[in-house]
């Protein structure tokens, strides 16, 4: 039987609850074995020990074929939690020592989801789209500084990156996605108007990268205008290709019509597979609600389809999102973590 290499990193609060629960759905319906490595990374490790990621525990992760992420994250304003540490540390860090240029977040309406959108909205067509959003530079690079800090002349810069090398190379990727899904339509988004330079070379690949794939039709709308036909009309979308924090703001309200932060899954995928892909909940560590078991484990659940279906394995994956289905169409009460994972591993 083929055994593939997984690093586990449950993270901090709500993240070990819903791991554990991702980890029964992905053992019991995966076809290949999994042999797991948990790595103790995130705000209690930090605050213990000073350690965000040790380089040897890089090194050891970038030798696995696969990573499973909870969340990591600290209480609010815990002063002894410098801002950004675990962002810019630990994710960040990851995804480009990684080189994941790729953020895939799909966002389906499944049946008996509650979404806040009016009937009106709803009856325009099924909501199922998925954003490629880049991954590894925009303004999440860390290019900028600030001098004079906290006097009135204080200057603070972050410039966006955009290469020519990355923004193709994600290009490509989305349209390979649009190719392969029905609808194959692929939605640019940025502000060309105003941010002619980045706007100016996303624009110009999509139109090259197009020429490659004739059967897929090409839309292009500003990030603003998203933000409306996200609300007005999201049956609109199927494939979304877009920069760092465009993608970023876009995927949470995708996650709020379609049934919430606890249904939303996300890959940090490297579709080179140069490196292990990482697949987690979009949501955080949920302090709030930490060691209650009263976390929705099923954006873990699905993350975990995500990550069978980059290894390779989509009919698995295919079972995790139909057994996902099944129970949110006959979800009542309250349910613990536990209770929902149970739930859906029986219905494997
Ligand atoms: P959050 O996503 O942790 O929580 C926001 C709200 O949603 C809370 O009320 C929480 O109880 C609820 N919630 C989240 N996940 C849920 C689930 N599975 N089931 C039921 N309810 C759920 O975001 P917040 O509060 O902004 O951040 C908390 C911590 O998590 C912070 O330290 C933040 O930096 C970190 N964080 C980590 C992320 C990651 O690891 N990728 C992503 C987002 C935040
Ligand atoms: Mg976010």
């Amino acid at each position: 039987m083929t055994t593939h290499k997984l690093a586990v990193i449950p993270g901090d609060g709500i993240g070990p609850e819903v791991t554990a629960e991702a980890l029964k759905v992905l053992e019991a319906a995966s076809p290949v074995q999994f042999e797991k490595t948990t790595y103790d990374l995130g705000a209690e490790r930090y605050l213990r020990t000073g350690e965000v990621l040790p380089q040897s525990v890089l090194d050891e992760v970038r030798t696995q074929d696969a990573i499973m992420l909870g969340a990591v994250g600290g209480k609010p304003n815990d002063p002894n939690l410098p801002p950004g540490i675990l962002e810019r540390g630990l994710l960040l860090k990851l995804r480009f020592e990684l080189d994941h240029y790729v953020n895939l977040r799909p966002s389906k309406l499944f049946p008996g989801a509650v979404s806040p959108l009016s009937d009106a909205v709803l009856g325009k067509g099924e909501i199922d789209f998925v954003v490629v959003r880049e991954g590894t530079e925009g303004l999440y690079t860390g290019n900028g500084g600030a001098m004079r800090v906290g006097t009135p002349h204080e200057v603070a810069t972050e410039v966006s990156i955009n290469t020519a090398f990355g923004v193709e190379r994600v290009v490509r990727d989305a349209f390979n996605r649009a190719q392969r899904r029905p609808a194959k339509l692929l939605t640019l988004v940025h502000k060309t108007n105003v941010l002619v330079n980045a706007g100016g070379v996303w624009w110009r690949i999509v139109q090259e990268v197009a020429k490659e794939f004739p059967e897929v039709t090409v839309d292009y709308l500003h990030i603003d205008a998203v933000m409306i036909f996200m609300v007005t009309d999201p049956a609109r979308f199927d494939v979304i290709v877009t920069d760092n924090i465009f993608g970023d703001i876009i995927t949470d309200l995708a996650a709020a019509i379609t049934g919430g932060i606890g249904l939303a899954a996300s890959g940090n995928v490297n579709p080179d597979r140069t490196t292990p892909s990482m697949f987690e909940p979009v949501h955080g560590s949920a302090p709030d609600i930490a060691g209650q078991q009263k976390a929705d484990p099923t954006a873990a659940i699905l993350s975990a389809a995500l990550l069978l279906d980059h290894l390779g394995y989509s009919d698995a994956a295919a079972r995790i999102d139909a057994a996902v289905l099944k129970d949110l169409e006959t979800r009542t009460g309250t349910r613990s973590t536990a209770e929902i994972g149970d739930a859906i591993t029986s219905l494997i």
